[in-house]
């Protein structure tokens, strides 16, 4: 069984990965910018457009002050920052992703716009009515109690905030061994429908509840995915061996063939507080 702590700590998209791909690129340590970052930082589907698409969704303005819940190796929280003017706080539970993030934040000078603090999200303690927007992206998947972090993103938004993420979506196909099997190997222990995101969505509190099903765009996009990480071997194996290498691939593999047979898929929601 992979563990959550596991999965992140090893995974192919990691600090050390990014700056050397940049390397590669003939861009010096010193000289990477965070709009160089961008390339590869962003651990979610679709990249930036699929960043851009959330902050039209949620009228995202020059100035607003924005939770990031699951921040990453913080790819989102500083594209956020650096092309739409707004300052951040990126929270996540895993560590090393924390720090790494913070670390590539730094180099890139954006520190004083994008902070970063380890915390579950479903025991968010940030403060009450604080943030103007709060975004999310493929990682409630991952969480147990949702309503929980649905309901604490509720009371770190201010009265006019707005709540837009995205996550993989169950269908009624997706088989209990299927389901064993993302939670044992993704760490994606409680994977739900999109009817009852919505649902869990209004009993928080929130209105104006939108739902977009995004499923043929991820099959594409996952597909793509497969292909870029079985690209990654040499490296990832050098990183973490060969074993730790051959389990992601078999893994992955079996997560597309999911999403192929419409057993499972994505979904982008907006909410709102008022
Ligand atoms: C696929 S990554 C997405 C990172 C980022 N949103 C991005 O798009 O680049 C999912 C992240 O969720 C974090 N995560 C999982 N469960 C969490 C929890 N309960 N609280 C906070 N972070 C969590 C993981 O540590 C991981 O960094």
């Amino acid at each position: 069984m992979i563990t959550l702590k596991t999965f992140y700590d090893e995974h192919p998209i990691n600090e050390t990965e990014i700056i050397e791909k940049l390397e590669a690129d003939g861009i010096a340590r010193d000289a990477i910018k965070a709009e160089d970052l961008t390339r590869y930082d962003q651990d979610h589907y679709g990249g930036v457009s699929a960043t851009d698409a959330l902050v039209k969704a949620l009228a995202m303005e020059p100035g607003m002050h924005v939770l990031d819940i699951c921040s990453g190796m913080g790819g989102t929280s500083r594209y956020l920052a650096y092309r739409y003017g707004v300052t951040v706080l990126g929270v996540d539970i895993t560590e090393s992703r924390v720090e790494g993030a913070r670390r590539l934040t730094e180099m890139v000078g954006l520190d004083g716009k994008v902070i970063y603090e380890v915390a579950d999200a479903s025991r968010l303690d940030v403060g009450e009515a604080r943030f103007d927007r709060a975004i999310s992206q493929e990682a409630f998947l991952h969480i147990p109690d949702k309503e929980a972090a649905v309901s604490g993103c509720f009371r770190a938004l201010k009265p006019t905030g707005g709540f837009g993420f995205t996550d993989w979506i169950a269908t009624e196909t997706l088989s209990d061994d299927a389901r064993r099997f993302f939670a044992e190997t993704f760490a994606a222990p409680r994977l739900i429908g999109l009817s009852e995101y919505g649902e869990m969505l209004e009993a928080a509190g929130f209105v104006g509840v939108r739902a977009e099903n995004l499923s043929e765009d991820w099959r594409v996009i996952l597909t793509e995915r497969l292909e870029m990480f079985r690209s990654l071997e040499k490296e990832t194996v050098s990183r973490f061996g060969r074993e730790r290498f051959d389990t992601y691939i078999r893994n992955y593999e079996f997560f597309v063939a999911q999403i192929t047979a419409g057993s499972l898929g994505g979904a982008r929601f907006v909410a709102w507080k008022h």
